[in-house]
């Protein structure tokens, strides 16, 4: 039951996804920036997944890791955490990768018109050897439900209509006016993750309405910053291949609507359709928006029993399929009559990290250059 509804979502998903790269890149909200950086321009031995930008590049490599189950490292050779140069040695994991992402680029381009249909996922589903004989405990123990992967169906009889489900989260979080009356916010906070060996660091967050946001996390020997101007994005850190990382595609669509998320009340007009579907999160019912947009993968917000956003699900589009990003949002408080998420934990293939804001002003002047593009970040001495 739950593999056959997985495939349908696969197969679903893989229709919309058709030239997906192509075109994003075009749509590519960047117009005003410089040609981000191609993988092969920046990278010196990649013979396959050519054409994409670094950003995306890196989501192939954390789509690979994941549906394999394994570190950079596993496929890299163990030194290649010394320098980004040391990824360039091949391995027989990585010849066997090329070789599957040939064969993964023929099936899908022989038997479903060359959409992404089949990925790394379908077969490895997170091993490394593909399992070959039907799994009797799988197949007779209670099916869980995963709210990530659920179909929304373009009408649920009887449900709330999406503008509903809209109307009900900006009344929880303190009505229109009141949101109307949030311009600017800038928070102080902390950062765990990965990526921190479990460690808390400060983190600062400064955000103006209508969709501008940077996150700055205060590293032990270098900050990263990741901002969305309004129209461009980066992140910039020195633990990245490139000092100031342009984000392009869903990456860039990802950092926008959470800046967007910032101030909510223009978050329903940011995608031309809406579809409600009903779910549950740790066995609290949810309500599920999905929004979509033409050439752009969907995204899904949950909604508890309070109308209140308790997780954001998307994607971003890579030559090998969808790389889900998901946030979970928790412990609202007001600030200026407005409830906002003091919590939340960012999972995605490559990590995660759990922001905690201990303080919150509203209103405030922002200086100009913190939601501007950030200064490439310069390896400590
Ligand atoms: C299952 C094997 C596998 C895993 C795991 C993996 N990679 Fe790769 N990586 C590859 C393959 C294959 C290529 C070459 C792609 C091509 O030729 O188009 C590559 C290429 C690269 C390159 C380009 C190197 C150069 O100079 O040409 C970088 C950088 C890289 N990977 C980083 C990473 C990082 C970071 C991770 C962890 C998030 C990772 N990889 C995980 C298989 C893997
Ligand atoms: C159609 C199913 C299928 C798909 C899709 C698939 N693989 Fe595989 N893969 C296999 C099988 C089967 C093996 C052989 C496992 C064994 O030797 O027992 C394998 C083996 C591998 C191995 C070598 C494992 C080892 O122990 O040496 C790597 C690495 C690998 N795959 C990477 C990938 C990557 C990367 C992708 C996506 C680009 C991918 N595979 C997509 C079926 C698949």
């Amino acid at each position: 039951m739950k593999f056959g509804s997985r495939q349908t979502i696969l197969g679903a998903t893989g229709i919309l996804m058709v030239c997906l790269v192509g075109v994003a890149m075009l749509s590519g909200q960047a117009a005003q920036e410089p040609k981000p950086q191609m993988a092969e321009e920046l990278f010196k031995n990649v013979q396959i997944l050519k054409g994409i930008p670094v950003d995306e590049f890196m989501d192939t490599m954390g789509m690979i890791s994941a549906a394999l189950g394994m570190n950079c490292l596993d496929c890299h050779t163990g030194d290649s955490d010394q320098s980004w140069e040391r990824f360039a040695a091949d391995t027989a994991l990585k010849r066997t990768s090329r070789r599957m992402l040939l064969m993964v680029n023929a099936l899908n381009k022989d038997n479903f018109a060359g959409t992404r249909s089949v990925t790394c996922w379908t077969c490895h589903r997170g091993d490394l050897r593909p399992k070959v004989v039907p799994n009797l405990a799988v197949q007779y123990s209670a099916p869980v439900e995963d709210p990530n992967e659920i179909d929304i169906l373009p009408a649920v009889s009887g449900g709330p209509s999406a503008d509903q489900v809209f109307d009900r989260y900006i009344q929880a979080l303190g009505g229109t006016q009141r949101l109307a009356n949030l311009k600017s916010f800038s928070a102080k906070g902390t950062y765990v993750g990965f990526d921190t060996h479990h460690t808390k660091i400060p983190v600062e967050i400064f955000a103006k309405a209508p969709n501008q946001r940077s996150m700055i996390v205060h590293g032990a020997f270098a900050d990263r910053v990741t901002t969305y101007d309004g129209r461009a994005g980066w992140v910039a850190a020195i633990e990245k291949p490139l000092p100031l990382l342009p984000l392009t595609g869903g990456n860039l669509d990802g950092v926008k609507i959470e800046a967007m998320l910032a101030f909510p009340a223009q978050v329903k007009q940011a995608f031309s359709q809406w579809r409600v579907g009903a779910s549950a999160i740790d066995d609290h019912e949810v309500r599920i928006l999905q929004g979509t947009n033409p050439r752009q993968p969907p995204i899904n917000l949950y909604f508890d029993e309070s109308g209140l956003l308790v997780r954001m699900l998307r994607f971003a589009d890579t030559p090998i399929g969808r790389v889900p990003t998901q946030i979970d949002y928790s412990d609202y408080r007001e600030v200026s009559g407005v409830k906002m998420p003091f919590r939340w934990i960012s999972t995605w293939t490559d990590g995660q990290a759990t922001i905690e804001l201990t303080e919150v002003q509203a209103n405030v002047p922002i200086d100009a250059a913190r939601l501007a593009r950030p200064a490439p970040a310069r390896k400590p001495q």
